[in-house]
């Protein structure tokens, strides 16, 4: 996978120089149009046979990256492919902060293949790897997690998504005595940040959309964190998909293995707008500058590049 990481920085680098006319514009369609339409085409400059195992949807629903779809010139590597072209479409079109374009990869049959439905989540960074249980009760993986980091609980900062379907959750935690940080949309990348130190995000936990959580899950793993995570279908149909995806015992905890079962995985996302772990696309005389995080699960190594794209070329 390692030789292959730039290749894929290009791929999302141009998907979000595509998305900037977009940002502020009230246009989701549009917006996800042009990030999906130009990652698709890079994905196709690659050499690999890759498969779409989290997409832009089923493929009676996706005219592109839909799940399923082949992609690539060919060559030896056999790749399972997971992507948002916007992660945060939301924020892209409202000129809001939390939205970036975001890629893992891992080998064939590596990656969950999990339908576009709702999924609960819990990750940690290194230090509480192994202490988690999603089934426990919140207020004990709070504690588990203060004990493995040398923090008491009323130091642990927990990153949730600001829905009312968490209020509950929310409630609990403080009164734990533990702080919450609320963030509007992109639970990929609070999901990262709880590997990265200086963040200080002790905690994210919440429900959301579960290809987020396979993405989250592959920037997590890469980093040596811990992601565990239940499917959550609202209906039959949900459920019927679950098993069309080979997700029988839809109930069970899927550990970080059942999410991304190899550390030879990829993780890389650009912003378009600025958030947490990366800048938003800025531009500079006449450039487009992108700022981008690269992890590799082999090596653990996080980098972060600056790029420069020529306005000229990209409209
Ligand atoms: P999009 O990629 O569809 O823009 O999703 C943004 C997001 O905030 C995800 O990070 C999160 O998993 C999901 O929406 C939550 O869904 P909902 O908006 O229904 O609460």
């Amino acid at each position: 996978m390692r030789s292959l990481l730039l290749d894929f920085l290009k791929v999302t680098e141009s998907a979000a120089v595509a998305a900037i006319p977009w940002v502020g514009s009230g246009d989701k369609i549009a917006a996800d149009a042009a990030a999906t339409n130009s990652m698709r085409e890079n994905l196709n400059k690659m050499k690999m046979h890759s498969t779409i195992v989290i997409g832009e949807g089923e493929i009676d629903e996706a005219p592109m990256l839909y799940i399923g779809e082949k992609l690539g010139k060919g060559g030896s590597h056999e790749v399972d492919i997971a992507v948002d072209p916007i992660e945060g479409t939301t924020p892209t079109v409202n000129g809001q902060g939390n939205a970036i374009t975001v890629i893992a990869a891992a080998p064939k049959g590596t990656l969950l293949h999990a339908p576009d439905m709702y999924m609960k989540k819990l990750a940690v960074g290194p230090r509480a790897k192994g202490k988690i249980d999603i089934d426990a009760p919140i207020e004990e993986n709070l504690k588990a997690v203060a004990n493995a980091i040398g923090k008491d609980v009323k130091e642990l900062n927990v990153l949730i998504q600001d829905r009312p379907r968490h209020k509950e959750y929310i409630d609990r935690i403080r009164k734990a005595g533990a702080k919450v940080r609320l963030f509007h949309d992109g639970d990929v990348i609070y999901a990262t940040a709880t590997c990265i130190e200086n963040f200080d995000v002790d905690m994210f936990f919440g429900i959301g959309g579960a290809p987020e959580g396979v993405l989250g899950a592959a920037a997590v793993r890469c980093q040596g964190g811990e992601m565990q995570a239940k499917l959550l279908p609202r209906n039959d149909d949900e459920i019927r998909r679950c098993h069309e995806m080979g997700i029988t015992n839809i109930e069970n905890v899927l550990t970080q293995n059942d999410l991304v079962s190899t550390d030879d995985c990829v993780f890389v996302a650009t912003g378009i707008t600025d958030n947490l772990i990366v800048n938003g696309i800025q531009t500079e005389h006449e450039n487009y500058i992108t700022h981008s995080i690269l992890v590799n699960g082999m090596d653990k190594q996080v980098r972060y590049v600056k790029s420069t794209y020529p306005i000229l070329q990209t409209v």
